[in-house]
């Protein structure tokens, strides 16, 4: 019972985001910038990108992570640790943008240090915020807590967080065939609610 209590406290603080609904005009400008190693993250800012246009950017670093997931596992467990922020071959002009989505994926239970190292490279004050995340079957972490903790001269809105692959057990690629439908209707449902027109 009291697993089940700790249950209902945890997920709806999942959700105790910001649900104010942005007043989007027609010439808002949308960047959708992401960060996936699998993919996974990567169709959801596709789905994403399908439905409100503006440009979008897959974020890259200086020094790519290593290919074998016990290796960036422990890599990414030192630097969250640490704080360290890797350098990002990735640059945007934050200047020509109103509305930015934010995508990855949860790391170590965490926001992965490539966005946190986004975050710190460019100043989002006085733009929306809106973050979406795949994770591996164990949520989002404190992911979105700490995007609200970086941007806190922007309105953050509410985020979206679906379950993708896990590399872990040799599931890579896991939002595609039915999983892809699925996720387009739960995005499409999400964007209305934050009152997001799509551009066509
Ligand atoms: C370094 C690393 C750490 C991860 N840590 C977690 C985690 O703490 N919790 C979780 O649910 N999934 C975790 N995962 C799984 C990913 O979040 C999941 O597979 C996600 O869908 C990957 O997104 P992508 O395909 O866009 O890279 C981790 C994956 C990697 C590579």
């Amino acid at each position: 019972m009291k697993s089940l209590i700790i249950f209902f406290v945890s997920f709806s603080s999942c959700f105790r985001m910001d649900t104010r609904e942005i007043k989007q005009s027609t010439s808002d400008t949308i960047l959708i910038v992401f960060l996936s190693r699998t993919n996974n993250t990567r169709v959801l800012a596709e789905i994403i990108h399908d439905q409100v246009g503006g440009d979008l950017v897959a974020l890259e670093l200086e020094n790519p992570y290593p290919e074998k997931y016990k290796t960036i596992v422990k890599l990414v467990a030192e630097e969250n640790e640490s704080g360290f922020l890797p350098a990002l071959k990735t640059k945007v002009d934050m200047d020509k943008y109103d509305i930015i989505f934010l995508g990855f994926p949860t790391w170590g239970m965490q926001l992965p240090p490539p966005m946190k190292s986004f975050l710190a490279e460019n100043d989002l004050s006085g733009k929306t915020v809106i973050p979406f995340n795949t994770h591996g079957g164990y949520g989002l972490g404190n992911s979105f807590k700490k995007v609200k903790e970086l941007c806190p001269e922007s309105t953050v809105l509410k985020g979206f967080s679906i379950k993708g692959g896990s590399e872990r057990d040799g599931i890579f690629l896991a939002i595609k065939g039915k999983r892809r439908k699925d996720a387009k209707l739960q995005v499409k449902s999400w964007l209305n609610e934050l009152k997001i027109s799509t551009p066509k």
